[in-house]
């Protein structure tokens, strides 16, 4: 590839500061411009990060004609506005996990990029690790044999601040959204069919929103998934695949450096996949290779994929009566 892509990156929070140090480190990606709401955000992450142009309005930057992308960092409430603002302005879109607060918006948003033929991709930067890579290739050639049981946990202990994006409800807050998305996103990638049984139980904390979450899916052919979120209890953050001829344990299953794998009657073996930089620039590495493909959309993260992660989330936010203002 010998063109670069020009970026521009919506919103200047925490997630914003480690994309933009993944994506330094591509050569063919040029950062050509930031907007931040906060005048001094915009001005010191351009500076900080030698951007030549920042704005404060998000609408200056969509017109920048520059700007080929546009990476967005904003809370989940403000995703699909953000996103269509974009499409809308014939920019191409990378945007940060959940896609949406809800299946409806995604649908939206795939419709209108799909109608307008731009690119646009959920930023489930798990999928373009190297160890994930590995994973699916070790999976699908069999190694532990048919995949009958996965556990997944994500949890984080934070502080309580209720007007935080974890916790307040008109920012898209909640357990599940936030983290569960990742165990739930993980569990779809080695199962790939929809589950049948759907079970799930959660945690209202004081702002209505749920603290701790827990999932349970059951498909087809028995295989079953438990899955947990939470940011009130710290846990493992650990992923076990379990097979007939033995299971793998992967820690910190959403930006793995390693995986072990046991077999039946063998020793455990642990196989070293590490990531470079912030692992965030996978993600912007195939946002690239597909937009100077021309495709509309990533075989590894289709819309289809997110689609489905969309739905699984609402059937169960609706398993326990929890509404966002987008709904
Ligand atoms: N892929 C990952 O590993 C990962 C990790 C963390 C988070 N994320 C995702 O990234 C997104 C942002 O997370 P973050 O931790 O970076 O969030 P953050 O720092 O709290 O906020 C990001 C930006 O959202 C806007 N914002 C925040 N609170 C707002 C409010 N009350 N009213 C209006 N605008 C507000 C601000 O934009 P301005 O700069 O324009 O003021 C802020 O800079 C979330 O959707 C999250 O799920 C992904």
């Amino acid at each position: 590839m010998s063109k670069k892509i020009r970026w521009g990156i919506l919103g200047c929070g925490n997630i914003a500061h480690l994309f933009v140090q993944g994506l330094k480190t591509l050569e063919n990606a040029e950062i050509h411009a930031v907007a931040s709401k906060t005048p001094k955000k915009a001005e010191a992450f351009s500076s900080k990060y030698n951007i030549p142009n920042y704005y404060c309005d998000y609408i200056e930057l969509v017109k920048n004609p520059k700007v080929d992308v546009v990476y967005i960092a904003t809370t989940h409430n403000f995703h699909f506005e953000n996103s269509m603002l974009c499409l809308n302005h014939g920019k191409h879109v990378l945007c940060e996990k959940p896609f949406t607060i809800n299946s409806t918006q995604a649908q939206k948003l795939i419709k209108t990029a799909r109608e307008k033929e731009l690119f646009i991709m959920e930023a489930m930067w798990t999928k373009f690790f190297p160890c994930i890579i590995e994973l699916n290739t070790l999976l699908n050639k069999g190694i532990i044999g048919d995949i009958r049981y996965l556990r997944a946990d994500f949890g984080i202990r934070k502080e309580p601040d209720f007007d935080g994006r974890m916790q307040n409800p008109s920012l898209g807050g909640g357990a599940l959204l936030d983290l569960g998305i990742y165990p739930v996103s993980f569990a779809n990638m080695i199962f790939k069919t929809t589950p049948l049984v759907i079970k799930s139980s959660c945690y209202f904390g004081k702002t209505g929103v749920d603290e701790h979450s827990s999932y349970y899916f059951e498909y087809d052919d028995g295989q079953m998934a438990h899955l947990f979120s939470s940011f009130i209890s710290q846990t493992p953050h650990e992923a076990l695949i379990s097979g007939t001829k033995g299971y793998i344990r992967i820690l910190d299953f959403f930006h793995p450096s390693k995986m072990s794998i046991k077999l039946n009657d063998c020793e455990e073996k642990i196989i070293e996949k590490p990531y470079k930089s912030t692992g965030y620039n996978y993600e912007a590495n195939e946002v690239m290779n597909c937009i100077m493909d021309g495709k509309l959309e990533s075989d590894l993260m289709p819309h289809k994929e997110t689609l489905k992660i969309m739905k699984l989330l609402d059937e169960i936010r609706n398993q326990w009566g929890l509404k966002y203002p987008e709904d």
